[in-house]
């Protein structure tokens, strides 16, 4: 019997109040500038816009999609989001517009990730009623996937400092913010619309906590390998934490049952 009692949970929060309304503002100046790219407006063609000379060095894209197609084609690759089928935006529309956002340089002054460092822009994804292209100040439309997620391809990662693991973050439309693995080097999956990026912990500046992870083994064999099953578990659990290195791990065993059988000894492998 194994038992994994984790004694400290470590708490991350993210964009302060200030940014959050600035970065609901950009979305609307990005929502209008997006939407003017629309000169001939082809339905499923994607057409890159221009920001206003302020911006310089944030871009965007439009691409207006019939509600009905999204949901059965999904779109195969939008800048760096395959979109998959099974898309459900809320309220239902006809047609809709998806805006696209990399936010290149201006990426941290609008997503702050104190004590973090971005490894690849902040790119956002957010959808609109398609029905009159004209208008700005639009409340963005709900959408969620119902089966496979989108992926999210991002070009030229900077690598991880060694010993650091790099880290998805999603935003939502609010600031909330949520942290999933990356795959393949380039790779994160969401499951609804936001801004998103790759991050490292800045881990000389950021205080360490301690976690202490208690197993508790009971066993009957006194062997190297009785103890090899709750250490890998620790190392997994371990690599799935977002907050993995701010914090110290100290990991106590504790065994309950003890009872040597002197032959199996040889037989185990080094450890
Ligand atoms: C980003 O780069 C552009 C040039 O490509 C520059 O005009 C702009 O001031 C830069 N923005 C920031 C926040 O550094
Ligand atoms: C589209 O939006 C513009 C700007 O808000 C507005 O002036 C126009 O009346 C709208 N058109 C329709 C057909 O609703
Ligand atoms: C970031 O690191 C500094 C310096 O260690 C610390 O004082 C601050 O509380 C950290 N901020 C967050 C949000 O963790």
């Amino acid at each position: 019997m194994i038992v994994i009692i984790l004694l400290c949970m470590a708490q991350i929060t993210f964009v302060s109040g200030s940014s959050i309304s600035e970065a609901k503002a950009l979305d609307a100046l990005l929502q209008d500038y997006a939407f003017r790219a629309f000169v001939n407006p082809k339905t499923g063609v994607i057409f890159d816009g221009v920001v206003p000379s302020h911006l310089n060095g944030i871009k965007i894209a439009a691409l207006r999609l019939k509600s009905g197609s999204l949901w059965r084609r999904g779109y195969e690759m939008y800048k760096e989001f395959e979109i998959p089928m099974g898309l459900v935006e809320t309220p239902s529309v006809e047609r809709l517009v998806l805006v696209y956002q990399n936010l290149g340089n201006w990426s941290t002054n609008f997503y702050e990730l104190p004590n973090f460092t971005c490894l690849a822009p902040v790119l956002g994804l957010i959808a609109y009623d398609g029905s009159n292209l004209s208008a700005t100040n639009l409340a963005a439309l709900d959408i969620r996937v119902s089966g496979h997620p989108i992926l999210v391809k991002f070009k030229d990662v900077k690598s991880a400092p060694e010993g650091s693991v790099a880290k998805c973050v999603w935003f939502d439309l609010e600031g909330s913010s949520d942290f999933s693995n990356v795959v393949n080097g380039n790779t994160c999956s969401i499951s609804q619309q936001g801004h998103l990026s790759i991050v490292v912990h800045d881990f000389s500046t950021a205080p360490k906590r301690l976690i202490t992870v208690k197993l508790i083994v009971s066993t009957t064999r006194a062997s190297h390998v009785s103890m090899l099953k709750p250490i890998q578990s620790f190392v997994s659990l371990k690599s799935q934490l977002p907050w993995e290195v701010l914090v110290d791990w100290k990991l106590e065993l504790q065994i309950e049952q003890f009872i040597p059988f002197a032959s199996t000894l040889t037989k185990q492998p080094a450890f």
